[in-house]
């Protein structure tokens, strides 16, 4: 019921939001030059129904209440807030980024503010609530299913805008999520569409080593986890503007690591020569490729044992057995 009733109110919303952005001098001038000056296209705007919120304290709260919407859940959609007493518009001076489910019905928005500054967050995005839970989206689905379906492969990025710019080049199988730690929820998402999925975060992201936490979860769901760094101080949505499209899938082909491997370089880098750290580096791989074996895949899990004793420089035999050992 409720969940209805919000649906309703975040398609008059959206339908609201791209009025402006194409219809309104504010909105052409401002909403549309930004996002013109970042190399979205008209196309690729519509067709992620991306809009504009204008800077007016209460233009789409007059509009919605107008319209008889119910007060309360406006502002259970965060479309509006409260201040002072006053309703007003939560997302006033900024484009807007429609999330939709994989029926294509809006769920939530993020909504960027034009100049980043100190003093507010870049994106606001709808509060959690009976559509938007957070831990259960990936933004860009609805558009990404029948691509993902045809090549048998789900690409995962950080933000909005690397979705919207990696389908404008052409890469139509990716979605974002949303910047925090991948939840196993999202993997569930994952894996009702492919098993293999491949992440594409920033070089220089810090959150990278947080948002692979937990990975070794998706594993035992069975995913095949691929990893590519974007080159330092880059995304995907500002690599892929720099390079073209052809250059960046060859940079994804050249550069897709296997998590597994991956994390296993990553931490040898901290190991040193320390070998207490070293053997429980060893012990920890061991697990992890134990894991594996949970989707009864035993060549990939030979595959595995070899690459690591090489990259480990240990025994093939040795580490064999200790991963035989976490087997249960
Ligand atoms: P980024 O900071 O990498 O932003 O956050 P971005 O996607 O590259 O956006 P642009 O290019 O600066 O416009 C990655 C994602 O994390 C979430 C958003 O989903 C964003 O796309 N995020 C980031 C927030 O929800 N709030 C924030 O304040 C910042
Ligand atoms: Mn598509
Ligand atoms: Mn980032
Ligand atoms: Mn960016
Ligand atoms: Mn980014």
């Amino acid at each position: 019921q409720t969940a209805d009733s919000l649906f309703i109110i975040n398609s008059f919303a959206e339908k609201f939001f791209i009025d402006q952005l194409f219809t309104t001098e504010e909105g052409r001038d401002i909403g549309l030059s930004y996002f013109k000056e970042r190399g979205f296209r008209e196309g690729i705007i519509e067709k992620f129904r991306l809009g504009y919120s204008p800077e007016a304290r209460t233009a789409f709260t007059d509009e919605a209440l107008s319209n008889q919407y119910n007060k309360e859940l406006l502002l259970k959609s965060g479309l509006i807030a409260e201040r002072n007493g006053n309703l007003q518009d939560n997302y006033r001076g900024r484009v807007i980024f429609p999330i939709h489910n994989n029926s294509g019905k809006v769920i939530g928005f993020g909504a960027r503010i034009l100049k980043t500054n100190e003093k507010a967050p870049k994106y606001i995005n709808t509060p959690e609530n009976e559509l938007y839970v957070k831990s259960k989206i990936l933004y860009g689905s609805y558009f990404a299913r029948t691509a993902i379906d045809k090549a048998d492969e789900c690409l995962l990025v950080e933000g909005y805008t690397d979705v919207v710019s990696l389908h404008q080049a052409g890469i139509e199988n990716v979605v974002a999520s949303g910047g925090t730690s991948l939840t196993i929820d999202q993997l569930r998402l994952v894996k009702k569409y492919t098993n293999n999925l491949t992440i594409i975060y920033d070089g220089d992201s810090a959150g990278v080593k947080a948002a692979l936490r937990g990975l070794d979860l998706a594993l035992e769901e069975g995913l095949n986890v691929k990893l590519v760094l974007i080159p330092d101080g880059e995304d995907p949505d500002s690599y892929v503007n720099k390079v073209g499209a052809s250059t960046f899938i060859e940079f994804i082909q050249a550069n897709k690591k296997d998590f597994i491997l991956f994390q296993l370089e990553l931490s040898l880098k901290d190991v040193g020569n320390d070998p207490v750290k070293k053997s429980e580096l060893v012990n920890k791989i061991a697990e992890s490729i134990s894991r594996v074996n949970k989707v009864e895949d035993f060549t990939k899990q030979q595959d595995y044992i070899k690459q690591s004793s090489t990259i480990l420089g240990i025994d093939e035999t040795g580490l064999n057995a200790l991963v035989n050992k976490y087997i249960r």
